[in-house]
């Protein structure tokens, strides 16, 4: 059918969600495309939903969201007024983007990153200016600051950057900072954040202290394994808060997934193990696949990144044989989640067994 619409939504590519585990006959497959938690929701939060949100899920949920939002405020120091909550940090985002950038306005972020930006960006109406990442896999910071002008509105750091899991230096964003005018947002997307161990890394709430122009984005997806609840926060100045709000989806996030969140911040001493233990496995499978050869930059996410250019797509092919379902970029790149330790050891399996294919310079005739 022929109907009337926003041309530039045909610019943009569909949201490509990551591949479910593949089938593979007589062995256990894994789902590694999306950066998710792997381990089950804890009892004590399955136990909060069951006894305080199922009973009610006939009324609308508190669209503030507040026991979240003041136990937010009291775990990280903030007050009440700076935080607002989305269905999903890609929903913050969303409002964020909605509230400062429409027709003729720019938003500056690394590229490759988080997919969500150029759809957020485009359906908002404005520009999206796409800085390469460096051949590591960074944060071109001097050529962000280059792309400032008249018309920029939002600038997006991701640290750590999905899918490169690189991190972002607090010299780097204070830089950056420096450079943007008072007057123009910068939004730290925050995703990953209990993963980072980088000793050099930013710290978004930091710098929202220190500078009248900083935001900062997390989520409950990742290190609270929450990603099906579709829950994320903001903290940010209260003018930016109250902005976000006006233009935010009404009662977006259910109450279902706001008991959640409360009894995952009363349990993170328990989740934060889980986040111990993926780092380390994170460490294990970097390290051995660099002994392998690999070339990987440093990773401080839950997933790394293997840059195979034009044999990205031959490469997943083999993961996919062997039971794993990995996250392509054709002709870029594969982004690989840590998971339980079974589909780790296949992924260290597989690398050793591929290496070859993807590196055929470097095999000696
Ligand atoms: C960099 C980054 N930001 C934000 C998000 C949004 O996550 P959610 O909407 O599940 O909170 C993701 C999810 O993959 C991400 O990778």
């Amino acid at each position: 059918m022929v109907f009337r619409h926003r041309q530039v939504i045909d610019t943009l590519p569909s949201y490509k969600q990551g591949k479910p585990a593949p089938q593979v006959e007589g062995q256990r497959s894994f789902k590694i495309s999306s950066n998710e938690n792997p381990h089950n929701p804890l009892p004590s939060v399955q136990k909060a939903i069951a006894d305080q949100a199922l009973g009610h899920i006939n009324r609308y949920p508190d669209m503030r969201g507040w026991a979240v939002v003041e136990k937010l405020a009291q775990q990280l120091g903030v007050s009440s007024e700076n935080i607002q909550l989305g269905c999903g940090s890609t929903e913050v985002i969303t409002q964020l983007v909605n509230l400062v950038a429409g027709k003729g306005d720019e938003v500056i972020y690394p590229w490759r990153s988080f997919e969500a930006y150029p759809i957020i960006v485009t359906t908002a109406g404005a520009t999206s200016v796409q800085v390469p990442l460096t051949a590591e896999g960074k944060h071109d910071i001097d050529a962000m600051i280059a792309a400032i002008n008249d018309r920029t509105r939002l600038v997006i750091v991701n640290n750590p950057n999905n899918p490169t899991s690189t991190s972002v230096s607090d010299v780097d964003v204070r830089r950056l900072l420096e450079a943007v005018p008072d007057d123009v947002l910068v939004l730290i997307d925050e995703a990953y954040v209990q993963f980072n161990t980088d000793a050099e890394t930013c710290i978004g709430l930091d710098l929202f202290h220190e500078y009248s122009n900083v935001i900062v984005a997390q989520t409950f997806s990742k290190a609270y394994g929450l990603a099906g609840l579709r829950i994320g926060y903001a903290v940010g100045p209260q003018d930016v808060i109250d902005g976000m709000r006006k233009v935010a989806l009404p009662f977006g996030v259910s109450d279902v997934a706001q008991v959640a969140a409360v009894a995952s911040l009363d349990a993170y001493a328990e989740l934060s193990e889980r986040v111990d233990a993926l780092i380390m496995e994170r460490e294990r499978v970097v390290s051995k696949l660099r002994e392998q050869g690999w070339q990987i930059p440093e990773p401080y996410a839950n997933f790394f990144w293997l840059q195979l250019g034009e044999r990205s797509d031959e490469i997943a092919h083999y993961f996919e044989l062997s039971g794993l379902s990995v996250r392509v970029f054709s002709g870029e790149g594969i982004r690989i989640t840590i998971a339980e330790r079974e589909a780790n050891d296949l992924v260290i399996d597989v690398c050793a067994r591929t290496f070859e294919i993807a590196h055929p310079q470097a095999v000696t005739v």
